[in-house]
């Protein structure tokens, strides 16, 4: 497995790779990988010629008080991971390699990044389209894999593709969990053994919520007062939101009545976690 840190070694591999026709799976993560980034990893082997995994902890995503500076990072484990599932190229520049002196360009999605994260997190993703972007462009990709945990994120990834005629095609692969339930996160290793039980009340919340939809609840207000009720009982739990919005502009409904996003953060301690179900 190649491990490149500079823009230009990647494009030299790229320009090979594309000369030989070759079609390029990226993954991109910002590391400590886990179970969840592996399933990502796998299928982009299974679809591509040659997977290339970015490991990058971006940080023009990160607001001013959150935990850029503490964000668990372990690129030799990383390497590990990707070189046992048969990654080509790990990318994993310094941010100065990503953001030159100067830099000012940033790409942007407008009403989609309106709700539920972008409420609390106004500049996150227009950081996540802006190093989206330059990864799309570096690799030169023909797919890149994205995971519904971040589920406005994906969609807001799949709106830029759209609107602003990327070459590429996203592929949004299913949460991967715990055993006991628990979405799979870099962010979990923050949780200490108390805060980590108290984290089971999301999984727990949102399986009462879809349970209710799925026999015909319409009224999104009954479903979410029903997850808020729930996670109330968890005394270390503070709720940052819970949502339902149509899948397609992320939009708070009153009725269910089209593809739907139910999305919820709450804080367990200090600890933001996030987790949502689709319905289609
Ligand atoms: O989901 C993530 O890990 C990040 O937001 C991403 C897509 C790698 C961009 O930094």
């Amino acid at each position: 497995m190649i491990r490149a840190e500079k823009i230009s070694k990647v494009k030299e591999h790229v320009r090979a790779w594309k000369k030989e026709g070759k079609t390029i799976g990226l993954v991109p993560t910002m590391g400590y990988l886990h179970e969840g980034h592996a399933s990502l990893i796998k299928r982009a082997r299974e679809e591509n010629d040659i997977v290339i995994v970015s490991d990058f902890v971006n940080p023009i995503q990160f607001g001013p008080s959150e935990d850029l500076a503490t964000y668990p990072r372990d690129f030799e484990a990383d390497c590990k991971l990707c070189e046992s599932i048969g990654c080509d190229l790990i990318f994993h520049p310094e941010p100065e390699e990503m953001y030159e002196d100067n830099f000012c360009s940033y790409v942007g999605v407008n009403t989609l990044s309106e709700n539920l994260c972008g409420k609390s997190r106004p500049i996150h993703f227009n950081g996540v389209c802006t190093v989206v972007t330059k990864l799309f462009m570096i690799t030169e990709a023909t797919k890149a894999y994205f995971g519904q945990k971040d589920a406005q994120q994906l969609a807001i990834v799949c709106r830029m593709v759209r609107d602003l005629n990327y070459n590429i095609e996203i592929v949004g692969c299913p949460i991967i969990r715990e055993d006991d339930g628990l979405a799979k996160s870099s962010r979990n290793t923050y949780l200490n053994a108390d805060e980590r039980e108290a984290a089971l009340i999301l999984h727990k919340a949102l399986t009462k919520g879809e349970e209710l939809v799925r026999a015909g609840e319409k009224d999104a207000k009954k479903v979410k007062d029903e997850i808020t009720k729930i996670i109330e009982t968890e005394p270390m739990a503070r709720i940052d939101y819970v949502e339902i919005v149509d899948w397609n502009q992320l939009q708070p409904i009153d009725r269910i009545d089209c593809d739907i996003l139910c999305a919820i953060a709450v804080y367990i301690g200090k600890v933001r976690l996030i987790d949502n179900f689709i319905i289609k």
